[in-house]
């Protein structure tokens, strides 16, 4: 019995070193696994505050389709801007994508101001529903200036962009609160 009990000894001294090496490699390989987790975890939660500014604080569906439409068309004009001011080189192909792109956005303006609705965080004014009519035109204006964008040089883009500048300010100065001075918010 004794005897048994003092081979035990060092058999279970083994078992326990074994045990804490085994433990301590756990723990280190967990920590490299862990850095480079955390450090992902940080980079989502970083980018999940930067989308959270623009679309958490708008939980209509509505408001949300129409300020991504809006977006949209910021996206396109800004390529083009970008053309225009040297900022990028001219790309007839991707100038002509832009144009497409606003011509089809701009005539799903009214669609997507149809119905009224309303968030706390949403600049739009509730004019755009009383006054639908003149609403309607300036977005048919909107279409009409972008499909007069000349795209396919950029002497034509440079003489026929600022209308389209001014269709999307005029309508953001009478239909949206905190109208910013430039167009592309
Ligand atoms: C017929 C009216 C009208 C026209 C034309 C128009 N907008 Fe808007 N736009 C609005 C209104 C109203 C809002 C505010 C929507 C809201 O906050 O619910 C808005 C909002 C925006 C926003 C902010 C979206 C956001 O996420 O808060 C941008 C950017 C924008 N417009 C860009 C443009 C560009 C670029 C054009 C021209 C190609 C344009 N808009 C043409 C009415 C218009």
């Amino acid at each position: 019995m004794e005897k048994e009990q003092e081979d035990n000894v060092p058999d279970q001294l083994d078992r326990s070193r074994m045990f804490h090496s085994c433990c301590h490699h756990a723990i280190r390989s967990g920590l490299r696994l862990i850095a480079p987790c955390l450090a992902l975890l940080l980079a989502l939660s970083l980018l999940g505050t930067q989308l959270d500014a623009g679309s958490a604080v708008i939980t209509d569906r509505y408001v949300k389709d129409r300020r991504a439409l809006m977006q949209g068309q910021k996206a396109a004009l800004t390529t083009l801007s970008d053309m225009v001011a040297g900022r990028t080189l001219f790309d007839a192909r991707l100038a002509k994508a832009a144009r497409r792109d606003l011509i089809s956005s701009t005539g799903r303006i009214a669609k997507r101001f149809r119905k009224h609705r309303m968030e706390p965080n949403s600049h739009a004014r509730p004019e755009i529903w009383t006054q639908w009519q003149d609403f309607g035109q300036r977005a048919d204006t909107a279409r009409l200036t972008a499909k007069q964008i000349n795209s396919r040089s950029l002497a034509g883009l440079r003489r026929s962009l600022p209308a389209m500048m001014q269709a999307c300010q005029s309508c953001h100065q009478s239909y949206r609160r905190y109208p910013n001075r430039a167009i592309t918010h």
